[in-house]
Formats: C-alpha cells, structure tokens, sequence
C-alpha cells in the first residue's frame, strides 16, 4: 500500500530545486520543430475528451491515443496560450486517473493505451503484454511527468502537482515488478531504452519522495546500464534510428534534473550523451540524410522516408533541411506518429544541444570525408558474445555490419523485420536512397565490411540456408521489374562465394506480390541459396561499384 508521504512538504525537494521558467527558451531549429508537430497535433485534439485522436498505425475508427496525449500536453504548458494550461490540467487529471491501482496485477501503475479500452485482466480482455498493455507506457509517460514537474510546476494546481507526484510513485513501484525472462518480459539492462527510462524515472522519484529504496533501485539499474554501454561505449541497443532517440531523452532528463545529486545516473548521462554521438555522428551520412548500418532495431529502410525518433533530435541540431527534403510532408511518411514526441524533445533540446561538441555537430552537417567505424556492442541474453561492428561510409555508398552469435533468430527482439545486421545503401539517379539489407534468417553471422565490399558468412550454417536481401524498388521512370542483380538503379553488385550466383526473385509490395511490406518499405525479396548437396560452409562474397 501507498506508504505516508506528505507529497506537499517533502523535504527533499530541496535537493531537485529547479529555477521555474514560464516556457523553455527554444533556437529557430527547435521552435519550428515545436510548431511543426504542434499543428498536427492541434488538429488531432478532441477538446471534447481531452485526448488527442488515436494517430498511430494502424489508424483506429474513433478511439483515442493516451501517451501521445502525454506528450502535447507538455507542448500545451511550453505554448501557455489562451486555453493550453487549462486543457493540459484536463489532460493530466484524465491519463493519471486511469492509471492502474490494483497492485497484485503485473501492470500496476501503467497507464492506458487508449482510453476507451476495456478494462485489462476482464474476461473479454486478456493482459497482454505489448498488446492490451504496454510496460513501457510507464516509462514513457513517467518521464513526461517529470518534465512537467520539474519545468512547468508553477503552472498547474497544488492537487494536480501531488498528483503526478503520487502517478509517479505508483508507476515506479508496478515497474519494478519487471524483471527480463519472468511473466513474459523482456526488460534486461540491453534493452537500453526502456532501461534507461526505469533508471531515471527510479532515481528521480526515489530523490524527490526521499524513499531510499527506490532510490537505491535507481542506482542498482544505472550501474548494470554503466556495466554494459562501457565495454566499448555504446548502447546495447545500438544504433537503432528510433531507440536511440529515447535513450538519449531518457539520459538527458538524468543529464539536466539528476546532474546536481549523487545519482549514479546523474554521474553518468552527460558523458553517456556525448560518447553516444561520437559514434552516431560517425554513423551518420549527412549526403544520404541516413544513419548507416547496421542497426539493431528498426523502423524502415530509409530515414528520408519514415520517422525516426533520432531524425526528430537531429533536427534540434542541424534543422529539418539536414533531416528531411522539404518536399516530404511529414505526415505522409511511415511512422508520422512518432512526431507526437517532438514536443518533449524540444523542451529538453536546448540544454542538450549544449553537450554536444562542435566537431560533433560539423559532422552531422556535412559529410567528413570516406571513414570506417568499429565497435562493439554486447545484449545479453539474446548475445552469446559482444557483436563486432564495422561500417565503411563514402560520400554515395555506405556499407554496415555486424557478426554475431545470439540465441535467438533476430536479435535481442526475435525481430527478422527490425533487426538489420548489414545494410547497404547508396544515392540513386534521381538523389533517392536504395537499400540492400539482409533480412535475419540465422543466429550467428560472421560479417566483414572493406571499401566496396561486403562478405557474410553463416558459422553454423548448411545446404539449406540461404541469405535473402530486402531491396528497394527502383526509383519511378527506371526499371519497373527486377529480375537480375544488374536491373538494380545506380548500383553494380558482382556475387561470388559457395553460393548459387543466380538468385530467386519476388516482390512483397503494398497490394499484391509474393509478401508484404516491412514497415511500410516495399522491397525485393532476393534470396541466394546453396547449389544442391553442397557441404560447404554458406559464404556470400558482394563486390559493390556505383554506376
Ligand atoms: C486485484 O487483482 C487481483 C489479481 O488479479 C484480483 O484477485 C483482485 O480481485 C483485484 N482487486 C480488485 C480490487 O480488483
Ligand atoms: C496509487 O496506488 C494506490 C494503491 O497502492 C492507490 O490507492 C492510489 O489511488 C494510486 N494513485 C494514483 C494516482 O493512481
Ligand atoms: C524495493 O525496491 C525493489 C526494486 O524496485 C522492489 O522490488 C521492492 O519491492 C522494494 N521494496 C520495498 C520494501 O519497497
Ligand atoms: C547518495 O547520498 C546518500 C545520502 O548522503 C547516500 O545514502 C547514498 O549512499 C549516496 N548514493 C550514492 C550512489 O553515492
Ligand atoms: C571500441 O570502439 C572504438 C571506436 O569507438 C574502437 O576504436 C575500439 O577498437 C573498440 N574496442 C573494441 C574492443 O572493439
Ligand atoms: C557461440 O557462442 C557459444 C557460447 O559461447 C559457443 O559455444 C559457440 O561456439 C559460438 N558459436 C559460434 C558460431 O561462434
Ligand atoms: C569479435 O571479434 C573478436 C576479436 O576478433 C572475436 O574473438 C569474436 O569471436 C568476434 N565476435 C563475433 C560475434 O564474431
Ligand atoms: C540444416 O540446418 C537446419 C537448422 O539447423 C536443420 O534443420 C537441417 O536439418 C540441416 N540440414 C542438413 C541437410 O543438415
Ligand atoms: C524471400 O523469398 C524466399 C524464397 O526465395 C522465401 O523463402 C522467404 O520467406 C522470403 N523472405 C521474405 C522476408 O519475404
Ligand atoms: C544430389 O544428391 C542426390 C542423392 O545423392 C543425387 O541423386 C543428385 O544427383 C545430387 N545432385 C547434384 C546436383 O549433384
């Protein structure tokens, strides 16, 4: 039960004191960033029931959404005009008074999906994790509040600052039933983003409620995060194009409202931040507008063409034009809905940005020259052995990849469709980007990367494997129809190695062909197989040149 806790006169608040502005001051970059998604989501807001409409694939009949709501409401508070503070006090009452108050259910303290949805654990309404019920909502929505807490306090009522105070603490306490391999969870240190959202939200709860044990649980969960990422400085989760993006919000709100304590988090999130685009900004193909490959969890084939989170922060330091092609409206791209996050990004933006080296920041503008990456990156459980990474990266041609020896076919998320092990990407006649990715079909690939070229090998591999490719359909007015390697725009790729060099081809387009589409990405399915009765290891040799 809900111990005593005076949430109006904790002392502790002293510690976490933060100067109260009426907004957060945003650069040109940020406030278009703001308004951009501000527009949409005015237009999504149902003033009626104080949620914003169900925007999020796939489009729902009615419904509403909860966590996006969540998220304008912080742009309400930073906006302050006409009705915006009154409408984000609605919105505060209505998402905290559904949260989940029965603390014998897995998903105490988690708050909604979409308001109307039955009610979770009824007979007609199974618990499901990730479907009827999402752990992480916690993690979203926890973070959220404490932007709203630390940064607009001022502006809500003294019941409604209590009351995310006490949302707070519930949605601390429910997460912490989450342990990775039990109930059907996933939630291991290497699951960085959803990690670090516990960690932080923990840590700042545990402080500002002076509850040493959820305190302590903070510290606990950022040295397993700090034991992981320091083995070669990277995100377990790596480089994924939208994950990314929340860890680095999540260590930025450790970075700005934890810094000034003894929180191990704290300690750690400012060098975190940087050491995170060090790597990213190397990743990064300003030219392609495209973090290169490999990346272990993602949402499309092309960041010119969905949302992802990590476009969001970039645009908060290079601009949209760095980001985006003006004449991509961003509501027509896969993922729009992952623009409802810009207004918390935007608030966190400017002192982030201040972090962040101005090296770093000229090599997110403009392409530094052809350059190789290594590292490494380690996921346990789903990782026997840390994954070696190596991507080469020229001004039209990047090449990434990864070996790995995992338990599970793709990846610490048993995703073939996010996992991306070795992409290939490249600039096209008409200045669009084609991709050549592998899709996971094995649990241990040994990969090499050298300047137009690319080997994968599968270590326990036979006869029966083969290695498939998702490719981009060429652009419009260029061949229509794939059926040889050399009907691929703009790129030439010789095949060697023990595989049959003539591959199967099929399309998985948006309304016909052999599959569907990943994520919103049509492609062509070229698969390479072994020739009948080979006993050699299967080995694929690809000699890249761009026409
Ligand atoms: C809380 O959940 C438990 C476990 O499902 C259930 O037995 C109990 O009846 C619930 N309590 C309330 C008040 O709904
Ligand atoms: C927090 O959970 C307790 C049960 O432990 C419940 O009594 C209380 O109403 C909850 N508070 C909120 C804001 O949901
Ligand atoms: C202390 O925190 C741990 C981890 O968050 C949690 O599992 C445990 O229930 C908490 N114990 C108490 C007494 O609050
Ligand atoms: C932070 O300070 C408190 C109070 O002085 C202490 O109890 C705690 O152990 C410290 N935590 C860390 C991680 O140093
Ligand atoms: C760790 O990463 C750096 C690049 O940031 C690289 O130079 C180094 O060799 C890596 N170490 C290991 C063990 O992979
Ligand atoms: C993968 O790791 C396991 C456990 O360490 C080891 O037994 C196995 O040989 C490794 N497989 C490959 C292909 O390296
Ligand atoms: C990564 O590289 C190290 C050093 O070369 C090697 O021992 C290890 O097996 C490699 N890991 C994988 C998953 O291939
Ligand atoms: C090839 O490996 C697969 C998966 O391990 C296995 O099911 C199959 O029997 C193997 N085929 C041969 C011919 O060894
Ligand atoms: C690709 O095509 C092969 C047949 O050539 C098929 O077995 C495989 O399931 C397809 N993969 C995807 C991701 O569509
Ligand atoms: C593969 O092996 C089978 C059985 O031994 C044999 O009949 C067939 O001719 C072989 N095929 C090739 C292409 O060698």
């Amino acid at each position: 039960m809900l111990p005593e806790i005076n949430w109006r006169n904790c002392l502790c608040s002293i510690l976490l004191s933060a100067t109260l502005a009426q907004s957060v001051e945003l650069s040109k970059h940020v406030q278009a960033l703001f308004d951009e998604s501000m527009t949409i989501q005015d237009a999504l807001y149902d003033p009626s029931v104080s949620y914003l409409r169900y925007f999020y694939y796939p489009l729902a009949a009615g419904p509403h959404e909860t966590r996006s709501t969540v998220w304008y409401s912080v742009g309400l508070l930073q906006r302050n005009q006409d009705s915006d503070v009154e409408e984000a006090i609605k919105i505060l009452r209505n998402v905290i008074g559904d949260q989940e108050r029965n603390v014998s259910v897995q998903w105490y303290g988690d708050y909604t999906v979409y308001p109307e949805q039955p009610t979770v654990g009824s007979p007609a309404y199974p618990p499901v994790i990730y479907n009827s019920w999402d752990p992480n909502w916690r993690g979203f929505i926890g973070t959220a509040l404490i932007i709203i807490y630390e940064e607009f306090r001022n502006l809500l009522p003294q019941d409604v600052q209590d009351l995310v105070l006490e949302s707070l603490y519930n949605s601390t306490i429910g997460d912490s039933y989450r342990v990775g391999g039990v109930d059907g969870d996933n939630l291991y240190p290497a699951y960085s983003n959803a990690w670090l959202m516990r960690t932080v939200v923990s840590s700042w709860t545990g402080r500002k409620l002076n509850d040493a044990n959820m305190t302590a649980a903070g510290d606990a969960d950022a040295e397993a995060f700090v034991g992981l990422f320091d083995r070669n400085q990277t995100l377990s989760e790596f480089n994924g194009p939208t994950y990314a993006g929340v860890s680095l919000y999540a260590l930025t709100i450790a970075a700005k409202y934890l810094q000034s304590t003894n929180s191990t988090i704290g300690q750690h999130a400012v060098r975190a931040i940087q050491q995170i685009w060090d790597y990213e900004s190397k990743l990064w193909n300003p030219r392609m507008r495209n973090i290169a490959g490999p990346w272990d969890r993602s949402y499309g084939y092309d960041m010119n063409n969905y949302v992802a989170i990590m476009s969001i922060w970039l645009w908060t330091l290079i601009g949209k034009e760095g980001v985006w092609k003006s004449s991509s409206p961003i509501w027509t791209m896969a993922h729009a809905d992952d623009l409802e996050i810009a207004p918390v990004i935007a608030v966190l933006s400017e002192f982030h940005k201040k972090l962040i080296s101005s090296s770093t920041i000229s090599r997110l503008e403009t392409f530094d020259g052809e350059h190789t990456y290594s590292g490494q990156a380690y996921a346990p459980p789903a990782d026997f052995e840390p994954r070696n990474i190596t991507t080469w990266l020229s001004p039209a041609l990047t090449i990434g990849t990864q070996s790995f020896n995992q338990s599970v076919v793709g990846g610490f998320s048993k995703d073939s469709s996010s996992f991306s092990p070795s992409v290939v990407q490249w600039i096209r006649s008409d200045q669009s980007i084609g991709y050549f990715n592998l899709y996971p079909t094995e649990t241990a690939l040994k990969a090499e990367v050298a300047p137009y070229a690319l080997d994968l090998t599968y270590p326990l591999g036979n006869v029966s494997s083969t290695f498939t490719f998702a490719v981009a359909p060429n652009p419009l007015g260029k061949k229509r129809d794939i059926t040889a390697m050399g009907d691929l725009d703009g790129i030439n790729i010789e095949v060697g190695g023990t595989v049959d060099p003539v591959p199967a081809i099929s399309f998985c387009g948006l309304v016909g062909g052999d599959c569907d589409p990943i994520h919103g990405f049509e492609f062509w399915n070229i698969t390479f197989s072994m020739p009948e009765n080979s006993s050699e290891t299967p080995l694929i040799h690809l000699r890249i040149s761009l026409d």
